[in-house]
C-alpha cells in the first residue's frame, strides 16, 4: 500500500506520517517513511539545490525536472522495492505535490508537468493521498516559527494560495484517491481523521479498550 500525504507549507505531514507510522508498526505493518524530494542520497542532493534560497534565478522548467530527477531515484531506489516487499510506505509529498507548486503555482501546463510525473515514477500511483488543508497565511506561520524560510517558502503568499487551490482541485477531480482533512484541527483529531480513512482500506486492528460496563 502506497500513502502519500500533500499539502502546502507548515500543514503537519511529518508530524501525521510519524504518528501513523508509529500506530501501523504497532499494528504489525512493514512500514518504510520518505520524504520528497529526497531520502536517498542523490535525492537529498537535488533537495539542497530546490530549496537553496541562493537559487532564486532558477527557471520553472528546471525546478520541475530536478523534482522529477529526484523522484525517479527515489522512486526506483526506494518505493517500489518497499512495495514489492509487501510493506505500506508513507511519503512526505510525491506528483501531486508537482502538479501544485509547477502546475498551479509557477503555471507550466499540466499536461506537461503530468506527463513529466508519469516518466518519473513508471507510472506508479498512490494507492491513497492525504492533503492536509490550511489557510495560506496561518501554515507560513507555522513554517516559520521553526526555521528560516526555504526557496519554496520565500514566494509571495499568491504562489502559495494558487498551490492551496491546485491541490483542492486535484481532490475534487479524483475524489477515490485523494481525502482532503481540515490541518487546523488539533493534532489528535486529525490523526484521528488519518486513521478513519485508513482503518478500511488496511485492515488495521481497533484499539481494545478493557474495563467495567
Ligand atoms: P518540504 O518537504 O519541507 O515541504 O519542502 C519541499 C518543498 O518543495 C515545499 O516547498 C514544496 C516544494 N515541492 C515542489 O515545489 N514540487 C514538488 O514536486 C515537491 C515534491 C515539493
Amino acid at each position: 500500500m502506497f500513502i502519500t500525504f500533500e499539502g502546502g507549507e507548515g500543514v503537519g505531514k511529518s508530524t501525521q506520517i510519524a504518528l501513523l507510522a508509529t500506530r501501523l508498526r504497532a499494528a504489525g505493518f512493514e512500514v518504510t517513511t520518505l520524504r520528497e524530494p529526497g531520502s536517498s542520497t542523490v535525492s537529498e542532493a537535488i533537495r539542497a539545490i530546490l530549496l537553496d534560497p541562493a537559487h532564486a534565478g532558477l527557471s520553472a522548467r528546471a525546478e520541475l525536472l530536478l523534482y522529477e530527477a529526484a523522484r525517479a531515484q527515489l522512486t526506483a531506489e526506494c518505493v517500489r522495492p518497499a512495495l514489492q516487499a509487501g510493506g505500506v510506505v508513507l511519503c512526505d509529498r510525491y506528483c501531486d505535490s508537482t502538479t501544485a507548486y509547477q502546475g498551479y503555482g509557477r503555471g507550466l501546463a499540466l499536461s506537461e508537468v503530468q506527463a513529466l510525473n508519469a516518466v518519473a515514477t513508471g507510472g506508479l500511483v498512490p494507492d491513497v493521498t492525504i492533503v492536509l488543508d490550511l489557510p495560506v497565511a496561518e501554515g507560513l506561520r507555522r513554517a516559520q516559527a521553526t526555521a528560516a524560510p526555504d526557496r519554496l517558502e520565500q514566494e509571495e503568499s499568491a504562489f502559495h494560495e494558487r498551490v492551496r487551490a491546485g491541490f483542492l482541485a486535484l481532490a475534487a477531480a479524483e475524489p477515490q484517491r485523494i481525502q482532503v482533512i481540515d490541518a487546523g484541527q488539533t493534532r489528535g483529531d486529525v490523526a484521528r481523521a488519518v486513521m478513519d480513512v485508513l482503518t478500511p482500506l488496511l485492515d488495521i486492528p481497533q484499539k481494545t479498550t478493557t474495563g467495567t460496563a
